[in-house]
């Protein structure tokens, strides 16, 4: 079942995957990774995915070591072997096995490639559940958040300085400027507006964040797409974040201050519905398990 790894090209049990003390991944975070969230046992904007990953890696210096088309069949292929049904495809490429030195090995030694899953639990339907706590943290990361890099020390503090604490999400926050989360991006929405800030330097281009800016275009929605000051995030109507395996998820609190009207907002629950939509449009097939009473259900992990 769910113990199987695609490793350098073959499939195997986890436990038979082994990487290299000198793997430059694990002693540079020298590497770059992508999360694809799969429902019904398919994969979700596997293209868009594909095409952060080779600009991740270019980022770095490295390229992908087989064309995108055929790893994004590999992992669609790769998924219903599996046996989940609902999950994440977590993929991670180093610059491979070598000794230790900061210059890049000549020649390039073979790089590391490889893919899993893990199975996502039940989520709820757009609107419901809690909303979630936010808290914000000085920003410590580098400023190449655009490439999706293994090197996460910077968030994994900030997200245990909120789960440590009670909250939900840390959002990193400099000069009076909201910029994402430590595992998400965050809008605000002021009367029909959303707000959020553009990529670059402080955030990555989330794929989440690119079908929401897609939806929105559908449903004539603006986005002002421009840096997003705290205090317009404390007083805006409605707030929420964006990752691959929360989707939308609606802001209840920010610090120790309420957002909104203590429920998700419409224009949140909106966007929410659409996604699913689309969600569905895309990763219905034969054998599916789309009935309406199975929907996918997604909740808060990262
Ligand atoms: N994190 N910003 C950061 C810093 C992130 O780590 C993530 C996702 C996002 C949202 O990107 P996307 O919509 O493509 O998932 C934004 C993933 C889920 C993770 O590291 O587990």
């Amino acid at each position: 079942m769910n113990d199987l790894i695609w490793f350098n090209g073959q499939v195997m049990k986890m436990a038979d995957a082994h990487v290299g003390v000198e793997d430059r991944g694990f002693q540079f975070a020298d590497g770059v990774y992508e999360v694809v969230r799969f429902y019904n046992g398919k994969p979700f904007t596997l293209r868009e995915h594909m095409e952060r990953l080779v600009r991740s890696a270019e980022g770095i210096k490295l390229s992908v070591p087989m064309p995108i088309d055929e790893l994004a069949d590999e992992i669609t292929r790769f998924i219903p072997r599996t046996g989940e049904r609902e999950g994440y495809v977590y993929l991670q490429l180093t610059r491979g096995v070598c000794e230790r030195n900061h210059r890049f090995p000549r020649p390039a030694p073979p790089a590391t490639l490889l893919f899993y899953v893990h199975k996502l639990p039940p989520a709820l339907e757009p609107g419901e559940g809690e909303g979630l706590k936010l808290l914000a943290v000085k920003d410590e990361r580098w400023k190449r958040c655009w490439i999706k890099c293994i090197g996460l020390i910077a968030n994994v503090l900030a997200k245990n300085e909120a789960t440590g604490t009670g909250y939900d999400e840390a959002v990193f926050l400099e000069d009076g400027i909201v910029s994402e989360g430590a595992t998400s991006n965050i809008f605000a929405v002021r009367g029909q507006k959303l707000i959020t800030h553009p990529v670059g330097t402080k955030v990555l281009p989330g794929i989440t964040r690119l079908v929401v800016f897609q939806l929105a275009d559908k449903l004539g929605i603006e986005i002002d797409e421009r840096p997003l000051r705290e205090d317009e995030v404390m007083r805006a109507d409605e707030l929420f974040i964006t990752s691959t395996t929360r989707e939308l998820a609606w802001v209840a609190r920010w610090n120790d201050r309420y957002i909104g009207q203590g429920k998700c907002g419409p224009l949140t629950t909106k966007i929410h519905r659409a996604y699913r939509d689309r969600v569905r449009a895309e990763t219905r097939g034969s054998g599916a398990s789309s009935s309406p009473a199975s929907h996918p259900r997604i909740v808060n992990v990262a």
